[in-house]
């Protein structure tokens, strides 16, 4: 039986992991945290990290890129494997995550589904084929109109994917609307749509001379990030120091 603690444990996610949690005779959430208290949950919840002592193998993220400093030092500090599932983190806080890792086990996704982490496989294919080829490549990404930071951290890790399988050679534009100029070869285009309850929708759009190729993935429920990170969480439990990814767990 594995120990969760779940941060982040009264909003959307943290509800859909304790839902699948509660169905699931292998895991078990032993503690939340969450700086508000909502009376949501089944297990006890703590509205400050630091009084949180319960004893557990794991800990599942899903919360605020403001909680991030917080929570690697109070895992840290436990020796706590964590599953870090929290976007919009800032080039410092991903600084911190790396340093962190060198001393427990760290896992960090944008994206949890098994969908979204074959796409970025695919597209690595592809764009050695196409861009090398001279196709253009452009994301367009979707959600719902109470999504804060933009582009999703999805979209930025599809564009890490392709440029990873160029050899990083290019870099990522978000906003044509301050430059009247054609777009160069070497850059991905990133562009963020919001509104209404879109869950996630990511598109890869390898554009050639008179062909279009594209891949697209869709979330209809938030539930395919939660499985994704329960799997996540019984793969690290019990895992030496070190940086994973969902590739990691498909993989087994
Ligand atoms: N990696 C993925 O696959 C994936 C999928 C969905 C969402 N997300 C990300 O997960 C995060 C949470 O998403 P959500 O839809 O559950 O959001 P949400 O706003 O519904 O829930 C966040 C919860 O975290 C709590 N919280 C805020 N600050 C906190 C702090 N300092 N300490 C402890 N708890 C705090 C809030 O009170 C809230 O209950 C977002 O960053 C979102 O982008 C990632």
């Amino acid at each position: 039986m594995v120990k969760i603690i779940m941060h982040g444990c009264c909003g959307h996610m943290g509800q859909v992991i304790s839902d699948l949690v509660a169905q699931d005779d292998s895991a078990e959430i032993v503690a939340g945290i969450d700086v508000t208290d909502k009376g949501n949950t089944t297990y006890p919840v703590f509205t400050n990290i630091k009084e949180c002592q319960t004893e557990a193998d794991v800990l599942i993220d899903f919360s605020s890129a403001k909680a991030a400093d917080a929570l690697l030092e109070y895992c840290t500090e436990r020796n706590l494997p964590v599953v870090l599932c929290t976007t919009g983190l800032s080039e410092e806080q991903l600084a911190k995550v790396e340093e962190t890792a060198k001393k427990i086990p760290v896992l960090k996704s944008a994206n949890m589904s098994l969908g979204i982490n074959t796409l970025m496989k695919l597209i690595q294919d592809a764009a050695k084929v196409l861009a090398t080829a001279g196709f253009d490549m452009e994301i367009v990404e979707k959600h719902h109109h109470l999504k804060l930071d933009a582009p999703s951290g999805t979209a930025l890790a599809l564009a890490d994917s392709l440029n990873e399988a160029m050899d990083n050679q290019y870099h990522y534009v978000y906003d044509r609307s301050q430059k009247r100029e054609m777009r160069d070869s070497k850059e991905i285009g990133i562009s963020a749509v919001r509104g209404g309850t879109i869950v996630g929708e990511h598109e890869v759009i390898f554009a050639g001379t008179d062909e279009v190729i594209e891949f697209k993935h869709t979330a209809y429920s938030k539930a395919i990030f939660g499985k994704g990170a329960i799997e996540a969480a019984k793969f690290l439990a019990g895992k030496p120091a070190g940086r994973y990814d969902m590739a990691d767990v498909i993989e087994g």
